[in-house]
């Protein structure tokens, strides 16, 4: 196979990667997306696989690679298939540590036998200064992304024992300057490998970053992983295309830096729809106390509750319905159920529609994809900045297992969540809020929502309650 035909070859890949970034945009084309970024992977699999072939005589090596392949191949589509919704940030961090790993394994081998990967190179020669520098930082990028994924993972699944895999913050005294005194390290011995090329250096240089993967991580509340999940994701794509560089791959370059800018920009999305600054979530100390009693629940507060009978003669008397999903009705599963109540409302002349916050849940794009999952029409579906003109002329909004994005808390100073952009919810003329108590959501804090007057609290499983609200609107 000629070099030109694989620069083709990849070329064609990196334009799928490209079309698929821009499907997974929207709800609407993001099958197509998907379709583009199968299809650019396949190329770049199958044109790489060729090259092995290739480049080692008569496919020698070949039977570890397709062993890799088709291991790999399998497991990664078992996961995908199975995983439920709320358990996707876990299994991205699952598949950003293995990305880490791939390039420190990469990385390692360049060091060892440089000849065997690098280009131009003959046995016994010396790693040019720049692939020194590049191995350098792909390496270090690659082990703090593998440690801080695997501390993420554990943290996103919270189902281990093992202290450092708690969703609670770990914090000590002088965390911070120690974390600023082996980044210094990892950075000489790092300088250390480029200017000598010793393996002590590049060994030592992979030790530290393997351990400061971990400090990073583990100072952030669980709740905070999935910035943290995106954050890694920049983290690994910059660590592929570091390699990328060494090994003279331009497609290990072009999708290591689409996957490091993308995440990036998720990063600063998510950090900016939170009201919180970057470092703000990277120094911790946020979010670990998810799922505490509301911080008001030392005094308790007298609610206006109902049944799932009381909610449905509501919504069925209302002219202009505003449902407002939030991380609840993931848990529940309870989209199929809110696609039948708006069905049943529409049926009954009620102008309903969806009002999407970019944070609701735990992942971005979780509302809209649990929507799409149930087939909710998309034009039904609106975005914070396009429906909350709509609240004050509504006559109902009805939050499913939402808390934080309605929370007026958003609009007081001094409040932890202030300045996070909100669904206005509290402007409807009457609002139901679903949850299972009066638990506090994501950051912690009472809702002055749930005390309104013009509030009706309807207490149980968001995917029970509206299956009742569904019965008795029938
Ligand atoms: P939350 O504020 O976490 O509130 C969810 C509510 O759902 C809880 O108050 C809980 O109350 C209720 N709930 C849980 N299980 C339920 C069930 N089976 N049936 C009915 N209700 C149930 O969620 P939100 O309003 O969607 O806000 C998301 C939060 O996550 C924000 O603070 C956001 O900043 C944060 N966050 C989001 C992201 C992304 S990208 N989405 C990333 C990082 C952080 P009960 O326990 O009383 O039922």
């Amino acid at each position: 196979m000629s070099m030109n035909l694989v620069t083709l070859l990849y070329l064609a890949a990196s334009v799928c990667f490209i079309q698929a970034l821009k499907g997974l945009s929207h709800p609407t084309t993001s099958i197509r997306g998907n379709l583009f970024g199968m299809t650019g992977m396949a190329i770049a699999v199958l044109t790489t696989a060729a090259l092995i072939v290739e480049l080692s005589g008569q496919g020698k090596g070949m039977v570890w690679v397709l062993l890799g392949l088709v291991a790999g191949g399998a497991y990664g589509a078992w996961r995908a298939k199975t995983v439920e919704m709320t358990k996707m940030p876990e299994l991205v961090a699952f598949f950003h540590s293995m990305i880490g790993l791939a390039a420190v394994f990469i990385a390692v081998a360049a060091v060892t036998e440089p000849h065997a990967l690098l280009q131009g190179l003959a046995k016994g020669d010396p790693i040019p200064g720049g692939n020194r520098l590049e191995l350098f930082l792909g390496a270090a990028i690659g082990a703090i992304t593998f440690s801080g994924s695997v501390i993420a993972w554990g943290k996103l699944s919270g189902t281990y024992k093992f202290r450092l895999f708690q969703g609670a913050p770990v914090v000590f005294a002088g965390q911070h300057k120690l974390n600023l005194v082996l980044g210094l390290l990892t950075v000489a011995l790092g300088l250390g490998f480029v200017a000598t090329q010793h393996g002590a250096f590049f060994y030592g240089m992979l030790a530290l970053a393997f351990v400061m993967g971990v400090l990073i991580i583990i100072p952030i509340g669980g709740a905070d992983m999935p910035v943290v999940v995106s954050m890694l994701n920049s983290y690994s794509g910059w660590a592929a295309a570091g390699i990328g560089f060494s090994l003279n791959n331009s497609m290990l370059i072009i999708a290591g830096s689409l996957v490091g800018s993308s995440g990036a920009i998720l990063s600063y999305i998510m950090c900016k729809a939170m009201n919180r600054s970057f470092f703000n979530v990277i120094l911790g100390g946020f979010g670990g106390e998810a799922g505490q009693a509301a911080a008001g629940g030392a005094v308790q507060r007298s609610v206006k509750s109902g049944s799932a009978d009381d909610a449905a003669f509501i919504l069925g008397n209302a002219e202009t319905v505003i449902i407002v999903p939030g991380y609840g009705l993931a848990v529940a599963r309870a989209q199929h159920a809110v696609k039948e109540l708006a069905l049943k409302l529409t049926e009954h002349g009620v102008n309903v529609r969806y009002a999407i916050h970019p944070v609701a849940g735990r992942m971005p794009g979780h509302m809209n994809v649990l929507l799409a999952e149930a087939e909710v029409p998309y034009d039904q579906v609106f975005e914070m900045e396009d429906i909350n003109a709509e609240f004050g002329q509504a006559d109902v909004a009805i939050i499913l297992g939402a808390n934080d994005v309605v929370n007026p808390a958003a609009l007081q100073k001094g409040s932890p969540i202030y300045g996070m952009p909100i669904l206005e919810a509290y402007k409807a003329k009457t609002v139901i809020v679903n949850k299972r108590s009066m638990a506090a959501g994501y950051a912690g804090l009472d809702n002055e929502l749930f005390y309104m007057d013009k509030t009706m609290m309807v207490f149980g499983d968001a995917k029970k309650v509206v299956e009742d609200m569904v019965k008795a609107i029938e």
